[in-house]
């Protein structure tokens, strides 16, 4: 039986995977750790309107693909932002404005100093800028309105002008370029060496990785909030990858709090964007050229961030690619309640981990090499709402405020 009519999706289990080593080897506490996670926890609980997001149980869904549990970890409404990048992009730019404050006054600041503009002077001086699909530069653009400093923000040409207004709404400069999401991140940064701007990137490369780092930390306040609101420990965690570093900071986490007996991890990619499973299929990181033209633009991203691929060639246990149209049907799945469950609102992006597991816990190959069955309690991060309104309603066919009244 499967939920998903647009069947055709890909899995390969993760040849460098080894569950017996130690989340402390290879210098993986130096990208993410426990205590530069207590920090960025401390920073983002203090800010105004910090609440954790809701866990919603999709009990009926479950039981049509023959597992225990799904449970689903709404982001939706994060900061009133839309997305759970809400926490990383806007967490990097208070470090990096504390990094800066350090060097040219001497005075270690928190987010309280920033938010009452105690060093406006300052940080008025320190341009941040970043390229980005919608989410990213959304919440690089909030976080330097709410610390006070100026944001020019890239976006490519398949980007919406609903995501472009929804970004310069914070008060950013929002510049269109031609190409993909890598020609827009290749703009920012050779803008910003030209300006002096500060590059807050949500994908590492060579020469650059401390501020990417911290993106991926603020991410993991969304994972330990799930782990404290279940009840039970999850057997399998199915993720969406776009460079890789929201999949890696919850792989992370979980290697962290589990070690070997951590949930099975499956990273979940449009087949149009799939740098990940590429990666993964070569050994190494493997760019995907061309338009990377999925509907899922958070996930449109041809080269993986090598900080998160640190952490996911050794930590994932399989990796997938589904169709545009899986992702569709697994938005219209939540929307519709097809199953009878309560109807939940999700952006194209929140969805690929959904649809992958649909897919795989319908055919019995893979239900079979990920131990898919009967006792398993899947978690699933449903990383944004509605952030594309009007792409929203043209897939679902109603507003998402349509969808939230009939949850109400
Ligand atoms: C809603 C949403 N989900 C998932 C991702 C993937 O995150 P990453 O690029 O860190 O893999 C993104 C990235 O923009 C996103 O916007």
């Amino acid at each position: 039986m499967s939920v998903i009519k647009s069947s055709a999706f890909q899995l390969l289990s993760n040849p460098q995977l080894d569950r017996s080593v130690s989340y402390d080897r290879e210098g993986r506490t130096d990208i993410l750790s426990d205590t530069a996670f207590q920090v960025a926890r401390r920073e983002i609980m203090s800010w105004p309107g910090y609440s954790e997001t809701p866990l919603r149980k999709l009990p009926k869904l479950a039981r049509a693909l023959g597992v225990k549990q799904i449970i689903y970890k709404d982001e939706g409404e994060r900061f009133g932002l839309g997305s759970f990048k809400a926490l990383g992009g806007a967490y990097a730019v208070f470090r990096l404005l504390q990094q800066e404050l350090k060097q040219r006054k001497g005075v270690t600041v928190h987010s309280k100093d920033l938010l009452s503009k105690l060093f406006s002077e300052t940080t008025s001086e320190i341009t941040v800028t970043c390229a980005t699909d919608g989410n990213h530069g959304r919440s690089v653009a909030w976080g330097a309105q709410k610390f006070g400093c100026p944001c020019v923000i890239y976006v490519h040409a398949g980007v919406s002008e609903a995501r472009c207004r929804a970004i310069a709404a914070y008060g950013a400069e929002v510049r269109r370029i031609s190409g993909n999401y890598d020609d827009a991140v290749r703009q920012a940064a050779s803008d910003a060496a030209k300006h002096g701007w500060h590059v807050v990137s949500d994908t590492s490369y060579e020469g650059y990785l401390s501020v990417p780092r911290d993106v991926m930390q603020g991410y993991s306040i969304m994972v330990d909030e799930a782990l404290s609101q279940l009840q039970e420990k999850p057997t399998h965690v199915f993720v969406q990858g776009g460079v890789g570093g929201l999949a890696a900071a919850v792989c992370s986490h979980l290697w962290q709090r589990y070690g070997e007996q951590r949930p099975k991890y499956i990273v979940v990619e449009p087949d149009k964007a799939d740098c990940l499973y590429r990666s993964a299929a070569a050994g190494q990181p493997t760019v995907v050229h061309g338009a990377l033209d999925t509907i899922m633009a958070g996930l449109a991203c041809g080269e993986v961030s090598l900080l998160a691929w640190k952490i996911l060639q050794p930590g994932a246990d399989a990796f997938m690619t589904i169709t545009d149209d899986a992702a569709a049907e697994a938005m219209c799945i939540l929307a519709d309640a097809r199953f009878g469950d309560e109807p939940v609102v999700a952006g194209e992006s929140a969805v690929a981990g959904l649809a992958g597991l649909a897919l795989a816990a319908s055919d019995a190959g893979s239900r079979a090499s990920l131990s898919l069955g009967p006792d398993s309690v899947v978690l699933l991060f449903g990383t944004e709402g509605a952030t594309d309104p009007e792409v929203y309603q043209r897939i679902v066919g109603r507003s998402a405020d349509v969808v939230k009244a009939a949850a109400a």
